[in-house]
């Protein structure tokens, strides 16, 4: 299980301003897949939420995020800024791996800015 952070491109990382967080979002979604070891674009995803025992279909084609597809599926995960800058969606990933900003806890990950990157992801929501 592995979270991409800004640590994996020290280089790259250093070239880029503003909040770390933001930073992390940009680094994870926007390089090129060649720089991103082990890890493809996907067209879906099972996401399974393990505290509510949800599992949601991810696609490519709708490309929302885990927050927007948990709320898609019923759930009311917290949230407050929903671009990656207040932490305030941080949840643990259980299995799989996404793109997005890494959060302050061990496999935490803010989940408005997380997309699947593997396809079986559980999320501990
Ligand atoms: S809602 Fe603020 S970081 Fe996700």
């Amino acid at each position: 299980m592995t979270v991409l952070a800004s640590h994996d491109f020290p280089d790259i990382a250093a070239s880029i301003s503003g909040h770390s967080c933001y930073s992390h979002f940009i680094l994870s979604r926007y390089l090129d897949p060649e720089h991103l070891p082990n890890m493809v674009d996907i067209e879906e995803a099972n996401v399974h939420f393990t505290k509510s025992n949800i599992t949601a279909k991810w696609t490519a084609k709708e490309d929302l995020s885990i927050l927007q597809l948990a709320e898609k599926a019923g759930l009311k995960p917290l949230f407050g800024c929903r671009s990656a800058m207040c932490g305030t969606c941080e949840v643990k990933l259980l299995k799989g791996r996404v793109y997005g900003p890494e959060g302050d806890f061990p496999k935490g990950i803010f989940i408005c800015h997380s997309y699947p990157a593997t396809a079986e992801i559980e999320i501990e929501l």
